[in-house]
């Protein structure tokens, strides 16, 4: 959601913006902006445009027409007010000596906007960020530092901010509260983002901001303070990313980029934390005494990452026999939760700044849980404010749609929930060591898996044209289905629902008439003949099955499922790890058979940073 970029060095800035904010890209918007110091005019220069940030860059011919070496832009994804030129940030004071670009939400705008109205100040947009802007030159006597930290005081809610000043061309200001915002100290150069891939091009020195700190940007480097305005020094951390694990490297989607790169991903995430047949959680623990305590665990997390947490409650209750509860991010803290000292609070995330999710945090906190996230994005909101961090390291995810943090979150927490039932004594040993070894074949079946690939293109061309599907499946295929279900209905537009199978007579099968497409999830072997007999229930009712299973179930299903997809057999744990690939694989192919834009789906963003 929203993008800001922002750069003060010696080079032509509208060009380094706009390639910034085409890093941005994926995380969804409707319309574009820049603002640069033109010195020659001595004044600010400010070009937006709805829309794709090509029309933009097409109107400033790649950024070419200028001047300057010193600005921030911005890409919107619209809260108040439409997409349109108008509303489109930077937003601008009425005299043209502010510029601001702002991610977030103030909630207290009306009131400002009517207090600044009721001064004569004029407004042109129906935003809340014009608020910010007016109200900094309102306050602005000269000094600029002065006058933002008087707006700072006024504003609420949430916001990332990057702030021009006429009066002041040789500096940009950054604040950060509740929306993510990061610095990069280059050469000469200093850099600020919403997000660390469109950094990695000019620096991997970068400073995560922290709740309530601002910035002073310069050429010589970055200034830092704290709420209460005093210097502040900052810990400058390495980014190790690969500049082009951002870019698509000759795959037509990132999606299919990162659909393929799972089996690595996943060597990534597991080899370090499994030694010599042995689960090792080097960055993390808790004592027998926590352990002996701990009386429930929650899970907290929204869309796919609350699946994850789906899948997760089985697997933990299962093997540790501790109750587990899953909440949405949302839902979480409307729903008196009852946490204590002793809840383990696993939140999930890949992108760590889901705004839902943070609420949620913060309030397992106040209840006092002890907050254990999983987490992709290093040195995220969420990593930082929790007690413990488990990294996923998948590496960038820039499709809008996620896969390779999904498996590499699923695995982290299948890992989990078999280390904490060894610490707890409810597992076997054998039983553990099995589990282990399902873990050291995860990736290479994963490999397998995705290359039977073609198989799964033949089978979106037959249902591609589909409007509604229904995924089914009981226990871990059901938790896989609600995964399978958002990844099609997300990228292809096509309606489509999951159901737990043995819920289909209390309501659902009513929808199932001649030729309706049922997606019957059936991978866990020991629930194979109910799964079988509700594929037998659709079929009597003329719906068309497409199927997935293991490949030793493989023939029996043929006998009655009009098409099957196949998984290599595998630990009873690591079935939706493998089964989720066919599903994926599935969307994507129908997403592109149906034309879509898949790796910007329409009206969704990467990381949700609204609540
Ligand atoms: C779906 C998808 C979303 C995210 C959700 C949470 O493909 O990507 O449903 O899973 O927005 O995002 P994170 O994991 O960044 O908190």
């Amino acid at each position: 959601m929203c993008g800001i970029v922002g750069c003060i060095g010696t080079e032509q800035a509208a060009p380094i913006l706009l390639e910034g904010l085409s890093r941005l890209e994926y995380r969804g918007y409707d319309s574009a902006g820049v603002a640069v110091f033109d010195d020659q005019a001595g004044a600010l220069s400010v070009h937006k445009a709805k829309g794709r940030l090509q029309v933009l860059s097409d109107q400033l011919h790649g950024g070419a027409d200028l001047r300057g070496t010193v600005g921030v832009g911005h890409t919107r994804w619209a809260t108040h007010g439409a997409p349109s030129d108008a509303n489109s940030h930077p937003q601008v004071s009425h005299s043209g000596r502010i510029a601001v670009v702002h991610n977030g939400i103030i909630e207290n705008y009306a009131e400002l906007k009517a207090f600044l109205m009721g001064q004569g100040i004029p407004f042109t947009s129906e935003t809340d960020t014009e608020v910010v802007a007016q109200l900094i030159e309102y306050f602005y006597e000269g000094d600029l530092l002065q006058a933002v930290g008087r707006v700072l005081h006024r504003i609420q809610g949430a916001y990332a901010l990057g702030i021009l000043c006429a009066d002041y061309p040789d500096q940009i200001v950054a604040v950060r509260k509740d929306s993510p915002l990061i610095l990069g100290c280059g050469q000469g150069c200093s850099f600020l983002s919403s997000d660390v891939t469109a950094l990695l091009r000019h620096t991997r020195n970068v400073i995560y901001m922290e709740d309530g700190d601002l910035a002073v940007l310069t050429r010589e480097g970055i200034q830092c303070y704290n709420h209460l305005m005093q210097p502040a020094e900052k810990e400058i951390v390495q980014v190790d990313w690969a500049v082009d694990a951002a870019e698509k490297g000759g795959y037509e989607h990132f999606m299919f980029k990162e659909i393929m790169e799972q089996p690595e991903a996943l060597r990534r995430c597991l080899s370090p934390r499994i030694q010599k047949g042995e689960i090792v959680f080097e960055d993390f623990s808790l004592s027998e005494d926590y352990l002996q305590k701990m009386n429930r665990i929650y899970i907290v997390a929204c869309g796919s990452s609350y699946h994850v947490g789906m899948v997760g409650k089985y697997h933990l209750e299962r093997l540790t026999r501790i109750p587990v509860e899953v909440a949405l991010g949302s839902e979480f803290r409307y729903m008196a939760p009852i946490v204590d000292k002793n809840t383990l609070v696993i939140v999930i995330s890949q992108s760590g700044e889901t705004l839902d999710t943070m609420a949620a945090l913060r309030e397992a906190r106040r209840l006092g849980g002890h907050i254990l996230s999983i987490v992709n994005v290093v040195g995220s909101s969420i990593a930082r404010e929790s007690d413990q961090v488990l990294y996923t390291w998948a590496g960038p995810e820039i499709a809008v749609a996620t896969t390779k943090a999904y498996t590499t979150q699923l695995a982290l927490l299948t890992l989990l929930a078999l280390w904490l039932a060894k610490r707890l004594g409810t597992i076997s040993d054998a039983d553990y060591q099995a589990g282990v070894a399902g873990f050291l074949e995860l990736p290479g079946k994963m490999d397998e898996t995705l290359s039977h690939r073609d198989d799964i293109q033949y089978f979106a061309s037959k249902y591609f044209n589909h409007d509604s599907i229904f995924f089914i499946g009981r226990n871990l295929d059901y938790a896989l289905g609600l995964e399978g279900s958002l990844k099609l209905k997300e990228i292809s537009y096509i309606h489509s629902e999951a159901y737990a199978s043995g819920e289909l007579k209390h309501g659902t099968i009513s929808l199932i008439e001649e030729g309706t497409l049922v997606v019957a999830l059936s991978t866990f072997s020991s629930l194979f003949a109910k799964a079988m007999s509700n594929v037998v229930e659709v079929k009597t009712r003329g719906a068309s099955v497409l199927a997935l299973t293991t490949q030793s179930h493989r023939e029996e299903m043929a006998q009655t499922a009009d098409a099957v997809m196949t998984i290599p057999d595998i630990h009873e744990l690591l079935l939706p790890s493998l089964g989720v690939v066919p599903l994926q694989l599935f969307a994507y192919y129908v997403a592109l058979m149906r034309g879509c834009d898949i790796d910007k789906p329409r009206n969704l963003a990467k990381s949700v940073t609204v609540e």
